[in-house]
């Protein structure tokens, strides 16, 4: 008894009411905005440079690699030209050691390591094709970049973007930690090690995962007006969207075609609102980010996304663990439980351990609706070493998982519903009856039960939302965004390397520019090389 009223009153800290959301929708517009303002902002809003998104017809073959928070992919995408494309793909674990290493070339040569070993399987003749050519460098043509494999790099952190190919890392997320790599460019990084390794792979494009998802959607599933946001809602959470170009009152450094009046910025929203004015905050919540290896930093992505989901739910069961008049998994004697037995923790449980709690456990929590919870209580033996765990023991571990996830889902809404209002769609003539369509990838959103449903429900209660606009805001998993995405940027990349006017273009538009043409003509022999 005592079990289910501190259930209850534990569950009720995690109620986020509708007047919360709008609460947060209304802060998270302010902050938006204040990001498009001015740098140094808690959403960093930035901006990628990349000012169109695909329509479906682009063609060709492009390497993508994704650092995200718990894997490395290598990739290849064969764009068909016709909404369809082949991936061929590797993946492999990040070994932890790597995360907090002492210097970043660890963590670079881990991934070059497996670039190489991905082209050798499944691209043979590209490498033998670029040994060969290497062999015969010493011919008059000199080297040439065909066989060359244009990457497109997701990297999934928060960069300062200053070109298609260079960007800055600001901050390391999701449990990285590797202090040299702050402020350095990690395309260089990349290709430095690339390059000692004597691969033809030239780093084109720098991809955040949401950017790379944005444009996933839109290649696959195009629409008369492309998709507006594409989101990650997995081990870190994230979005990218389209702007108006005239509503970045920021200083925009690199260069781009302001050919379509629009910009694709990254929100980096997981720091929405770190300094606390509306997110709600248990002392749960204050306990995890204290112990994080990123105090006061990612606020928002600590209360939604997996990688901090089962940390919350951990640090929970441990406060009960400790209050002797709440008998969570202990029992007096067998005739208190339903299975006839006595419930004990090891010691070794994962819940005595930080991190020791995987979210993926929630899911099993939400989908049970057995009447005895028993493929729960059977997950809390084999995954937490809880040894029989009674019926109510399951019932608390439920309730309090599921009030976790559910406050994760109508947070999301916060941010999705915010980009959906600061877009002006619901409102905006042109648009109307379109769907806002909406790309979403990540663990969390794939495989925890209803939480898009959850999220929907949440978005009906905004204001400016309501049923109707709801009905309208289309969310579809995008698969694949930080490959096939990343293959597209590295295809606008290769566009607009093609599009670069040589040395001597540029001089001789300079020259009719300034109509200088008496001045006679451009000596070409003094045109450097490299520049050409
Ligand atoms: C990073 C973002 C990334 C998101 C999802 C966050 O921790 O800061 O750059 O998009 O995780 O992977």
């Amino acid at each position: 008894m005592a079990l289910a009223t501190e259930t209850k009153r534990l569950v009720a800290q995690f109620e986020y009411t509708d007047e919360d959301v709008n609460i947060g929708v209304k802060e998270f517009l302010r902050q938006l905005d204040e990001g498009l303002s001015k740098n140094g902002s808690s959403m960093s809003q930035i901006p990628t440079y990349v000012t169109a998104v695909p329509n479906g017809t682009e063609k060709g073959l492009y390497l993508a690699v994704d650092l995200g928070g718990t894997n490395l992919r290598v990739c290849s995408v064969r764009l068909n030209g016709d909404n369809s494309f082949n991936l061929t793909y590797s993946k492999a674990a990040i070994p932890k050691a790597l995360m907090v290493a002492k210097t970043s070339r660890e963590l670079f040569q881990f991934i070059a390591q497996n670039i190489e070993t991905f082209i050798k399987t499944h691209h043979y003749d590209h490498y033998e094709h670029h040994i060969r050519r290497r062999e015969t460098m010493s011919n008059p043509e000199g080297y040439r970049d065909e066989a060359i494999l244009r990457l497109g790099f997701t990297f999934s952190f928060p960069v300062r973007q200053v070109g298609i190919n260079k960007g800055y890392l600001i901050r390391w997320t999701k449990g990285f930690d590797i202090p040299d790599a702050i402020g350095k460019d990690v395309c260089a990084l990349l290709q430095d090690e690339i390059n000692l390794l004597h691969l033809p792979v030239k780093v084109a494009a720098l991809v955040n995962d949401t950017v790379g998802t944005l444009m996933a959607r839109s290649y696959t599933s195009p629409g008369k007006t492309g998709a507006l946001l594409g989101a990650i809602f997995g081990t870190g959470t994230n979005g990218a969207y389209i702007e108006k170009l005239s509503s970045i009152k920021k200083e925009l450094e690199g260069v781009y075609d302001d050919s379509t009046g629009e910009m694709v910025i990254n929100t980096e929203w997981g720091s929405f609102d770190n300094q606390l004015n509306v997110l709600p905050t248990t002392t749960f919540d204050v306990k995890l980010d204290l112990e994080s290896v990123n105090p006061g930093i990612q606020m928002f992505e600590k209360r939604v996304s997996g990688m901090f989901l089962g940390e919350i739910l951990r640090v929970v069961l441990v406060s009960l663990l400790q209050d002797k008049s709440v008998q969570l998994f202990h029992d007096d004697n067998s005739s208190h439980n339903d299975w006839k037995s006595t419930t004990t923790i090891a010691p070794e449980s994962g819940i005595f351990k930080k991190w020791g709690l995987d979210s993926a456990i929630m899911s099993v929590a939400a989908l049970d609706n057995t009447p005895d919870l028993g493929t729960l209580r059977q997950e809390l033996d084999s995954q937490l070493d809880v040894y029989s765990p009674s019926m109510e023991d399951a019932q608390a571990f439920k309730a309090i998982a599921c009030a976790i996830g559910r406050r994760a889902a109508r947070l999301s809404a916060v941010a999705v519903g915010g980009i959906v209002l600061q877009s002006g769609k619901l409102t905006d003539p042109a648009y109307a009856d379109q769907p806002i369509d909406v790309g979403v990838d990540g663990s969390l959103v794939e495989h925890y039960p209803h939480f898009r449903t959850m999220m929907h429900d949440a978005l009906k209660a905004i204001d400016g939302i309501g049923e109707a606009g709801a009905e309208r805001i289309r969310i579809g998993i995008a698969k694949d965004g930080s490959g096939v995405g990343a293959a597209l940027i590295a295809l606008v990349a290769q566009r607009m390397e093609e599009k670069q006017p040589t040395a001597i273009e540029s001089m001789q538009q300079v020259r009719s520019e300034l109509s200088l043409k008496n001045l006679g003509a451009i000596d070409e022999a003094v045109v450097p090389d490299a520049a050409v």
